[in-house]
Protein backbone atom coordinates (compact mmCIF):
# COMPACT_ATOMS: atom_id res chain seq x y z
CA UNK A 1 0.00 0.00 0.00
CA UNK A 2 2.98 2.45 1.14
CA UNK A 3 4.64 1.53 -2.04
CA UNK A 4 1.63 2.28 -4.05
CA UNK A 5 0.69 5.72 -2.60
CA UNK A 6 4.74 6.77 -3.65
CA UNK A 7 4.31 5.59 -6.47
CA UNK A 8 1.32 7.45 -7.21
CA UNK A 9 3.18 10.52 -5.50
CA UNK A 10 6.24 10.65 -7.73
CA UNK A 11 4.32 9.60 -10.74
CA UNK A 12 2.00 12.69 -9.87
CA UNK A 13 5.36 15.26 -9.37
CA UNK A 14 6.82 13.72 -12.82
CA UNK A 15 3.52 14.62 -15.08
CA UNK A 16 2.58 17.74 -13.25
CA UNK A 17 7.01 18.69 -13.20
CA UNK A 18 5.98 17.83 -17.31
CA UNK A 19 3.31 19.62 -17.60
CA UNK A 20 4.86 22.94 -16.15
CA UNK A 21 8.15 21.82 -18.54
CA UNK A 22 4.94 22.41 -21.35
CA UNK A 23 4.87 26.28 -20.35
CA UNK A 24 7.93 26.83 -20.15
CA UNK A 25 9.54 26.14 -16.82
CA UNK A 26 11.07 22.71 -16.69
CA UNK A 27 12.41 20.67 -14.15
CA UNK A 28 15.11 18.47 -14.44
CA UNK A 29 17.20 17.90 -11.32
CA UNK A 30 21.01 18.17 -10.92
CA UNK A 31 22.65 14.63 -11.08
CA UNK A 32 23.66 13.53 -7.54
CA UNK A 33 27.16 13.13 -9.27
CA UNK A 34 27.42 16.53 -10.03
CA UNK A 35 26.67 17.69 -6.73
CA UNK A 36 29.67 15.74 -5.16
CA UNK A 37 31.43 17.45 -7.62
CA UNK A 38 30.65 21.12 -6.16
CA UNK A 39 31.18 19.57 -3.12
CA UNK A 40 34.54 18.66 -4.16
CA UNK A 41 35.19 22.09 -5.03
CA UNK A 42 35.38 23.00 -1.77
CA UNK A 43 33.23 26.42 -1.99
CA UNK A 44 30.52 25.23 0.14
CA UNK A 45 31.52 24.43 4.10
CA UNK A 46 30.20 24.91 7.84
CA UNK A 47 29.02 28.53 7.73
CA UNK A 48 27.83 29.27 4.66
CA UNK A 49 24.97 30.68 3.91
CA UNK A 50 23.39 29.30 0.57
CA UNK A 51 20.65 30.13 -1.88
CA UNK A 52 19.44 28.36 -4.57
CA UNK A 53 17.41 29.43 -7.55
CA UNK A 54 14.67 27.19 -8.53
CA UNK A 55 15.24 24.93 -5.86
CA UNK A 56 13.21 21.99 -7.23
CA UNK A 57 13.08 19.17 -4.51
CA UNK A 58 15.12 20.70 -2.58
CA UNK A 59 17.53 18.16 -3.58
CA UNK A 60 20.81 20.00 -3.72
CA UNK A 61 20.29 21.98 -0.68
CA UNK A 62 19.21 19.09 1.21
CA UNK A 63 23.06 17.53 0.57
CA UNK A 64 24.80 19.95 1.78
CA UNK A 65 22.73 20.60 4.39
CA UNK A 66 22.82 17.27 6.01
CA UNK A 67 26.79 17.33 5.66
CA UNK A 68 27.36 21.01 6.93
CA UNK A 69 26.78 23.44 9.56
CA UNK A 70 24.91 25.58 6.62
CA UNK A 71 21.83 28.39 6.66
CA UNK A 72 20.25 27.06 3.04
CA UNK A 73 17.10 28.82 1.23
CA UNK A 74 15.55 27.38 -1.99
CA UNK A 75 12.61 29.03 -4.09
CA UNK A 76 10.57 27.50 -5.70
CA UNK A 77 7.33 28.07 -7.74
CA UNK A 78 5.83 24.78 -8.81
CA UNK A 79 3.43 23.35 -6.02
CA UNK A 80 4.38 19.74 -6.43
CA UNK A 81 8.05 20.42 -6.16
CA UNK A 82 7.25 22.88 -2.72
CA UNK A 83 5.11 19.82 -1.11
CA UNK A 84 7.95 17.22 -2.28
CA UNK A 85 10.40 19.84 -0.41
CA UNK A 86 9.00 19.74 2.66
CA UNK A 87 7.95 16.51 2.70
CA UNK A 88 11.54 15.30 2.11
CA UNK A 89 13.03 18.48 4.55
CA UNK A 90 11.01 17.18 7.61
CA UNK A 91 12.61 13.74 7.05
CA UNK A 92 16.25 15.27 7.09
CA UNK A 93 14.81 17.73 9.96
CA UNK A 94 15.53 20.86 8.61
CA UNK A 95 15.91 23.42 11.52
CA UNK A 96 18.61 22.98 14.19
CA UNK A 97 20.41 25.15 16.22
CA UNK A 98 22.59 25.57 14.41
CA UNK A 99 21.81 25.44 10.81
CA UNK A 100 18.36 25.49 9.49
CA UNK A 101 17.03 25.11 5.84
CA UNK A 102 13.69 27.21 4.50
CA UNK A 103 12.32 26.53 1.16
CA UNK A 104 10.27 29.77 -0.05
CA UNK A 105 7.65 29.32 -2.18
CA UNK A 106 7.62 32.28 -4.47
CA UNK A 107 9.79 33.31 -7.51
CA UNK A 108 13.44 33.72 -7.09
CA UNK A 109 12.55 37.16 -8.81
CA UNK A 110 12.03 38.25 -5.38
CA UNK A 111 14.78 36.29 -3.66
CA UNK A 112 17.57 38.83 -1.27
CA UNK A 113 20.60 37.25 -2.29
CA UNK A 114 22.66 40.47 -1.34
CA UNK A 115 24.12 38.69 1.90
CA UNK A 116 24.53 35.18 0.89
CA UNK A 117 27.59 33.27 0.53
CA UNK A 118 26.75 30.90 -2.78
CA UNK A 119 24.17 31.22 -5.36
CA UNK A 120 23.49 27.91 -6.73
CA UNK A 121 21.44 27.73 -9.90
CA UNK A 122 20.15 24.93 -12.66
CA UNK A 123 18.81 27.29 -14.75
CA UNK A 124 18.62 27.80 -18.24
CA UNK A 125 20.46 31.15 -20.31
CA UNK A 126 17.63 33.35 -20.94
CA UNK A 127 16.97 32.96 -17.31
CA UNK A 128 20.30 33.50 -16.33
CA UNK A 129 20.37 36.24 -18.32
CA UNK A 130 17.62 37.73 -16.91
CA UNK A 131 18.90 37.61 -13.09
CA UNK A 132 22.13 38.67 -13.84
CA UNK A 133 21.27 42.60 -12.07
CA UNK A 134 20.04 40.50 -9.31
CA UNK A 135 23.43 38.75 -9.14
CA UNK A 136 25.21 42.09 -8.73
CA UNK A 137 23.44 42.83 -5.79
CA UNK A 138 25.65 40.42 -4.22
CA UNK A 139 28.79 41.07 -1.44
CA UNK A 140 32.35 41.03 -2.66
CA UNK A 141 33.71 37.72 -2.48
CA UNK A 142 30.39 35.76 -3.25
CA UNK A 143 29.97 32.83 -5.65
CA UNK A 144 27.53 32.13 -8.03
CA UNK A 145 27.85 28.10 -9.09
CA UNK A 146 25.28 27.31 -12.30
CA UNK A 147 25.56 23.95 -13.41
CA UNK A 148 25.59 23.57 -17.23
CA UNK A 149 25.02 26.72 -18.37
CA UNK A 150 26.97 29.92 -18.55
CA UNK A 151 26.01 33.76 -17.12
CA UNK A 152 27.30 35.76 -19.82
CA UNK A 153 26.85 38.79 -18.38
CA UNK A 154 29.82 37.97 -15.92
CA UNK A 155 33.37 36.61 -15.97
CA UNK A 156 33.95 33.44 -15.08
CA UNK A 157 36.37 31.93 -12.29
CA UNK A 158 36.11 28.28 -12.86
CA UNK A 159 35.05 25.74 -14.93
CA UNK A 160 34.81 22.03 -14.23
CA UNK A 161 34.33 19.93 -17.58
CA UNK A 162 32.00 17.23 -17.44
CA UNK A 163 31.83 14.02 -18.38
CA UNK A 164 28.87 13.94 -21.90
CA UNK A 165 29.79 18.33 -22.40
CA UNK A 166 28.32 19.16 -19.07
CA UNK A 167 29.98 21.39 -17.19
CA UNK A 168 30.25 23.20 -13.69
CA UNK A 169 30.67 26.97 -13.67
CA UNK A 170 31.81 29.24 -11.00
CA UNK A 171 31.32 33.12 -11.24
CA UNK A 172 32.97 35.69 -8.12
CA UNK A 173 31.39 38.85 -7.32
CA UNK A 174 34.05 41.34 -7.59
C1 LIG B 1 16.26 22.80 -14.08
S1 LIG B 1 15.26 22.75 -12.63
C2 LIG B 1 16.50 22.63 -11.38
C3 LIG B 1 15.97 22.11 -10.08
C4 LIG B 1 16.99 22.11 -8.95
N1 LIG B 1 17.65 23.39 -8.87
C5 LIG B 1 18.02 21.05 -9.17
O1 LIG B 1 19.09 21.42 -9.69
O2 LIG B 1 17.81 19.88 -8.85
C6 LIG B 1 14.72 24.47 -12.53
C7 LIG B 1 13.76 24.74 -11.39
O3 LIG B 1 13.48 26.13 -11.35
C8 LIG B 1 12.12 26.29 -10.99
N2 LIG B 1 11.71 27.63 -11.40
C9 LIG B 1 11.53 28.11 -12.66
N3 LIG B 1 11.18 29.40 -12.64
C10 LIG B 1 11.14 29.77 -11.33
C11 LIG B 1 10.87 31.00 -10.65
N4 LIG B 1 10.55 32.12 -11.30
N5 LIG B 1 10.96 31.03 -9.30
C12 LIG B 1 11.30 29.91 -8.59
N6 LIG B 1 11.56 28.72 -9.19
C13 LIG B 1 11.49 28.65 -10.53
C14 LIG B 1 11.41 25.15 -11.71
O4 LIG B 1 10.14 24.86 -11.16
C15 LIG B 1 12.42 24.02 -11.52
O5 LIG B 1 12.17 23.31 -10.33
Amino acid sequence: MIILLLTLFFVAIITISLLIGAIGVPYVPTPSKVIRSIDQLGLIKDGTNIVELGSGDAKFLRYFFSKYQVNAQGYEIAPMLIFASFLLCWRTKCKTKRKELVIHAKSFSSADISKTDVVYCYLLPQTLKKLAPNFQTMKKGSLIISYDFAIHELPVEQVLKLPKGKKILVYRIV
